[in-house]
């Protein structure tokens, strides 16, 4: 994120002067303060004015943090802290967290593992967080989808099948958009209210039911988030709103028919991944007519087998490279010379080298200086 970005949300007044006042209302003389995501640490200096005895800002980009130095950030008090916050330590726990980085659904890949991080490492049992929960809304929309490649592809060396599988990938990627309120085909529903002092489940699924505003087509979900701030104030980031946020938009490959008042059952379900970025959406719209649904899964070309190798249970199988490599490791014990362990390494993997010759070469290639495997003791 550049300079441009962190001056752009400097314009969202609304954003900033709710979280202001929360700060003030919220941290109290003498707390130490956490701000997660600090950016140019403008909601750490609003806690240097409340009175907190203690401000460690982290922001993992660099640009954020020279340019928060630059601004003179660290002579009003606020301690930057240039690192990802999951490798962060703290020589004591902090009272108050500030937190913003919520995507615009509430829910980023890598929220799970950071706020784990936060909730057991940085904070105090019993911290106060600003925003103190989430909620995530939800509301059936007919925005028009965009369009996937050019409406006549007869000039495209692809069959129409190709297309349509390139169509079908990209319709299951949940993007951010900016909606009007005139793309809302129903009401609003809120689908869950995240407590940022909790952990996240692995998985959830949260579904509401809301109704057909219209006789439409639904092109898909739109999410949004509420964010609730101590103090009393909240923030809503619904279409039409003009908050850094956007909204979510999670589309159909074909469009649910509805008809006003409808009852319509909408669910999102997340599942995060083995590892902490990884993030699986699935959505659905269920009315009188059928159900719609997408799921990120299918916007992977390599699909479930591609996700399957991310899961603990999986058994990887090493490739031919990779047994050569295990046969020469074992070779290599300090008494054996190069021929030795070429022709131990050519014994144990005959189908990958035709002859001694060869898997010298691959002997000598893999244990060359820059390798790190052998080491040159006197
Ligand atoms: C929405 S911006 C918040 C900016 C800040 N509140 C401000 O007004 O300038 C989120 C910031 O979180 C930072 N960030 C996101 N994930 C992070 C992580 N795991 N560790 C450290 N910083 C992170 C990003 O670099 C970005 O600057």
């Amino acid at each position: 994120m550049s300079v441009e970005y962190y001056a752009f949300l400097l314009t969202d007044r609304l954003r900033i002067e709710s979280f202001l006042r929360s700060i003030a209302a919220t941290v109290k003389p003498g707390d130490r303060v956490l701000e997660v995501g600090c950016g140019i640490a403008t909601y750490g200096l609003a806690a240097v004015r409340a009175g907190a005895a203690c401000v460690d800002a982290i922001d993992f980009n660099p640009v954020a943090i020279a340019l928060a130095r630059e601004m003179g950030v660290e002579k009003q008090n606020v301690r930057l802290i240039e690192k990802r916050v999951e490798e962060v330590e703290l020589p004591e726990r902090a009272d108050v967290v500030l937190f913003e980085d919520f995507s615009c659904f509430g829910v980023a890949p890598g929220l799970r593992a950071l706020l784990a991080h936060v909730q057991g490492r940085l904070a105090r049992p019993g911290a106060r967080y600003i925003p103190s929960a989430v909620e995530l809304l939800a509301a059936p929309v007919d925005a028009p989808i965009d369009a996937v490649g050019p409406e006549d592809s007869a000039w495209l060396p692809f069959s129409d099948e190709a297309l349509s599988l390139l169509r079908k990938r990209f319709l299951n990627v949940p993007t951010s958009r900016r909606l009007e309120p005139t793309h809302l085909a129903g009401s609003a529903c809120v689908l869950h209210r995240l407590d940022l002092s909790e952990p996240l489940p692995k998985r959830s699924v949260h579904s509401a039911t809301t109704h057909a505003g219209r006789t439409t087509q639904a092109t898909g979900i739109a999410g949004w988030m509420r964010l609730e701030l101590p103090g009393g104030a909240s923030i809503e980031t619904a279409p039409g709103t003009k908050f850094a946020w956007g909204q979510m938009f999670f589309p159909f490959e074909t469009p649910l028919p509805c008809r006003p008042g409808e009852p319509l059952e909408i669910s999102v379900e997340t599942i995060w991944g083995p590892d902490s970025k990884a993030l699986l959406w699935r959505w659905r719209l269920h009315g009188a007519t059928g159900a719609r649904e997408g799921c990120t899964l299918n916007s992977l070309p390599g699909g479930a087998a591609l996700l399957r190798r991310g899961s603990p249970e999986f058994v990887p199988r090493p490739s031919s490279r990779k047994e050569a490599v295990a046969a020469l490791c074992q070779a290599v014990d300090g008494t054996r010379n190069l021929s030795e362990i070429a022709r131990i390494v050519y014994n144990k993997c005959t189908p990958r080298f035709s002859s001694e010759l060869e898997a010298l070469d691959f002997v000598l290639d893999a244990l060359s200086c820059s390798t790190g495997l052998i080491e040159d003791r006197p």
